[in-house]
């Protein structure tokens, strides 16, 4: 099995050999779209540090990939959730500073200092182990101390800050080389919170700069906060959101072009004509109105197809939208205009959940389950069949690690990383 996985690395793309090794449902992502938006961002800051945030296997999406390719359009630093994060990407030969935000636990932090990860540090007993723990191993280990100034997760507070500064400034194989801070409401059209965190870690910071106690990397900004507050870039700007292509604030104009990265695709399975009242899904909730053409597909809420349905909290919009709904898809409407590329385009937009195909929305009908749904394509004038690609909104953080991942590099399929391994799609020679 090895073997035949080993000789299959090297995959032709002009083929599409490729597709084998995609599945049912795969995930695509723009490498060349993340560059630009990298390079937007890091613009738009201008001189200071840029830490990609990585966590989460790069938003879902890849961390090794997304690694490589933000530090080579701008970013200076990653930022990742776990030990384990960190450790792939010193594996994959990522060798710029690594920040870990959690919290770490005592007999993590061997592993800590063997990788020359960057430990987030708030307790002296932590920060001891770490010391230490770099003595054994003749380092000098890199530490943040997190301050809490309203999140509320984990941190020293301000109040208990000086004293520990004092404290850990003493240990002889640290290197305390930032501090920082994480806000909780900075996508928020209201800033005063987001102010009022700040104000604490300036004064925190101001208080330690008149004790004599400076820190290399001072840092606050998230993605929203970079949107919306310069005066707290400081060293370095934490952004995750934003080079994924996900704007964090509500606004008609974006103030940095960016653009979404990702896509959920998956290949219709099966096509079939099917009657008028025939139910679909778990529930039977859906009844078509008339005679259908009904595409199954291979994804489901299982593998991260968005499933946040715009009728679930009373609003009056979500209402009109609901009755809009059902008076479109009553039997005369459904009968007359079925055909109509624009119905089915008002149909998709004001129902639940919708797919992409042929350039055009559909809906999705009945309830998704873990691994299937049913789209509606009877409006399309060519009629799609087994194999066709369908695209979906997806929550990239909660996509399936069973998906496979493809990426887009200088405009072409570059690699497909899967379960069972990693394919360079190369273009074969001929002859
Ligand atoms: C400590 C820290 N900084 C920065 C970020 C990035 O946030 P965003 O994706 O909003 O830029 C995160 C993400 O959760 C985080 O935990």
């Amino acid at each position: 099995m090895n073997d035949l996985i080993n000789q299959e690395k090297e995959v032709d793309r002009t083929s599409k050999q490729y597709e084998s090794h995609l599945g049912q449902a795969w995930i695509e992502v723009d490498l060349d779209m993340l560059a630009t938006n990298v390079k937007n961002v890091k613009e738009y800051i201008g001189s200071r540090r840029m830490m990609a945030v990585l966590k989460g296997n790069g938003y879902g999406l890849g961390a090794i990939e997304i690694a490589k390719t933000a530090l080579a359009n701008g970013a200076t630093d990653i930022g990742v959730a776990s030990i384990a994060e960190g450790i792939e990407l010193r594996n994959a030969g990522i060798a710029a500073p690594i920040l870990v935000f959690n919290p770490l636990l005592k007999e993590q932090i061997g592993l800590l200092v063997t990788y020359d990860l960057t430990g987030t540090v708030f307790d002296m007993d932590t920060a001891r182990e770490i010391s230490k723990e770099a003595s054994l191993q003749s380092k000098v280990a890199k530490v943040h101390i997190k301050i809490d100034t309203g999140l509320g997760r984990f941190g020293i507070f301000p109040e208990e800050a000086i004293s520990f500064v004092k404290e850990i400034k003493e240990l002889s194989n640290l290197n305390v080389e930032g501090i920082y801070t994480h806000f909780a409401r900075a996508y928020q059209k209201k800033q005063s919170y987001t102010q009022d965190q700040f104000n604490k870690f300036m004064s925190v910071l101001a208080e330690l700069a008149a004790l004599g106690y400076d820190f290399k990397i001072k840092h606050a900004a998230n993605s929203a906060a970079v949107v919306t507050l310069s005066e707290t870039y400081l060293d370095m700007v934490r952004v995750g959101n934003l080079i994924y292509g996900i704007y964090p604030v509500e606004t008609k104009e974006p103030v940095i072009e960016i653009r979404q990265i990702w896509s959920l695709k998956s290949k219709i399975l099966h096509t079939r004509h099917v009657k008028k009242g025939t139910r679909v899904g778990y529930g039977s909730k859906y009844v078509t109105p008339t005679d259908r053409y009904l595409a199954s597909i291979g994804v489901g809420w299982g593998d991260g197809l968005n499933l946040e349905p715009s009728f679930v909290t009373i609003r009056w919009r979500n209402l009109a939208k609901l009755i809009l709904f059902k008076f479109l898809t009553h039997s005369w409407f459904a009968q007359h205009l079925e055909k109509k590329a624009w119905y089915t385009d008002i149909l998709a937009r004001v129902h639940e959940y919708s797919a992409e195909i042929q350039d055009i929305r559909v809906p999705i009908v009945g309830r998704p389950s873990m691994q299937n749904a049913v789209v509606d394509v009877t409006s399309l004038s060519k009629k799609p069949q087994a194999g066709d690609v369908v695209s979906f909104d997806a929550r990239i953080v909660t996509i399936s690690a069973r998906l496979a991942r493809l990426y887009i590099k200088d405009k072409q399929p570059y690699k497909v990383i899967n379960l069972l391994g990693e394919y360079d799609l190369q273009v074969k020679e001929l002859g």
